[in-house]
């Protein structure tokens, strides 16, 4: 599967090397176009868009609308991995109201495409590799979307790099994911918590 990332902040490029380690293709996709100094393939959101199976948003929830209003085309039938959470300019909960969240807003931007809600409850600075294992289990990636297929495919890319993946249920799951991240944030920042910091959820299989 070749995976287009949208931003190289962050998240992108922790995602990048964790996609690319797993053996997944990559490509990078920069607002100001592309970039030869970076390691791996880049262009245009517009011409990642094109070229890609599935593309994971690494660019922030209040510009995402306006971005993918433009490539809505480009990525019908194709998987969108929304990482983005709804946040003011100070990290404060966007609050979007209780029957709504971004997930939803974004599937119903684009119904042609199959929008999978995951990693935006786990932090960057724990997105790496080393940073996984947390007291002897996998950081959890909660996973949420419409289509099965789609959602299948996002399951197995989590697992491949390195992380414990749950299916949450359909694209409505990301109410609850949002505000998971929000308490994260919460934790982390204005309770001086850090961000070497993840969810871990335990099932008791019987
Ligand atoms: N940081 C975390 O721990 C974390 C964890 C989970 C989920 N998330 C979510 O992941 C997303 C990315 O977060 P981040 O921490 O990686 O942010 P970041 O480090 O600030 O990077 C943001 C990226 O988005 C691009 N961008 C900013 N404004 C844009 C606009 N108006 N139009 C198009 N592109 C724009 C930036 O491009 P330029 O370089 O050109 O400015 C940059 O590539 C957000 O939705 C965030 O809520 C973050």
């Amino acid at each position: 599967m070749k995976i287009g990332i949208l931003g190289y902040g962050s998240v992108g490029q922790k995602l990048a090397a964790l996609f690319a380690d797993a053996g997944y293709d990559v490509m990078v996709g920069l607002r100001s176009g592309a970039d030869s100094s970076i390691g791996f393939a880049t262009g245009s959101f517009k011409e990642v868009a094109t070229q890609v199976d599935a593309i994971a948003l690494a660019i922030p929830y209040q510009a995402s609308l306006a971005v993918l209003q433009t490539l809505a085309a480009d990525l019908a039938g194709k998987i969108i991995i929304d990482n983005t959470n709804p946040l003011n300019d100070d990290w404060s909960p966007l609050l979007l109201g209780q029957e709504n969240s971004a997930g939803e807003t974004i599937q119903n931007a684009l119904p042609q495409s199959h929008v999978i809600k995951a990693f935006n409850t786990i932090f960057a600075d724990v997105m790496q590799k080393s940073a996984h294992m947390r007291n002897g289990s996998l950081i959890t990636a909660f996973v949420a979307g419409n289509d099965a297929a789609a959602k299948a495919r996002v399951l197995k890319l989590v697992g491949d790099i390195g992380f414990a993946p749950l299916d949450t249920g359909d694209i409505t799951s990301a109410r609850y994911l949002e505000a998971m991240a929000h308490l994260n944030i919460r934790i982390a920042v204005p309770l001086g918590g850090g961000t070497n910091a993840a969810f871990v959820y335990h099932q008791q299989q019987s």
